[in-house]
């Protein structure tokens, strides 16, 4: 997968500063009608930390990356905070936990790597776990940036998660511009 954008020390700053005021705090509040505080999370790709920071004052959070030049700045910015290195689609992890959040990272894996990856979210997590991830909403996909990007629709989601998770939640919701984005939060089964 080409994915250099969210490898090198000058692209990393620059997304850094681009995405400075962008953040999950709604994601995260729907997160917490279903999860209780305090609960062991992990977060799937951390990049700035925006969302790891407001998860970290409700929940024991393990941030991760597969981005060398992300985990840098993570662990520079959070001395104390925990931070693995980790792809989303093998999650190579023998931890276990309650909850397992990304937004917008997701979308970065194409559809066979994505069921690898709800496979392994499954089998990390603690019975009646917690899913909580963000989707770009379309169809296709394209490169964007150097970066592979794929659009779903509520369906595909559906068709993919259902096998592993009961599915509370599946609702658009706006990120740039009117139902651009799915949050979709499930539980294991
Ligand atoms: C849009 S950013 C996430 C922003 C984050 N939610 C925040 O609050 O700042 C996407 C992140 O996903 C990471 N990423 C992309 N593909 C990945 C993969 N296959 N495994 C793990 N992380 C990945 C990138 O390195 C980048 O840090």
């Amino acid at each position: 997968m080409m994915n250099n954008y969210y490898q090198t020390q000058e692209s990393v700053q620059e997304y850094i500063r681009l995405a400075k005021d962008v953040n999950g705090r709604s994601l995260i509040e729907k997160l917490s009608n279903v999860l209780p505080l305090n609960s062991k999370i992990l977060e799937i790709g951390s990049g700035p930390g925006l969302d790891w920071r407001i998860l970290n004052e409700s929940y024991q959070i393990t941030g991760s990356d597969n981005s060398d030049q992300f985990l840098k700045h993570l662990k520079a910015e959070n001395p104390t905070g925990e931070f693995l290195d980790l792809d989303a689609k093998t999650l190579k992890t023998n931890q276990k936990f309650d909850g397992i959040y990304s937004n917008k990272v997701l979308h970065h894996l194409k559809d066979d790597a994505l069921s690898e990856s709800i496979n392994r979210q499954h089998a990390i997590l603690n019975s009646k776990g917690i899913i909580c991830h963000s989707f770009w909403k379309g169809e296709g996909s394209e490169i964007f940036k150097g970066l592979f990007v794929n659009y779903h629709t509520k369906v595909a989601l559906e068709q993919l998660f259902r096998p592993h998770f009961e599915i509370l939640l599946l609702e658009t919701y706006k990120e740039f511009e009117e139902g651009d984005s799915f949050l979709l939060i499930g539980k294991k089964k």
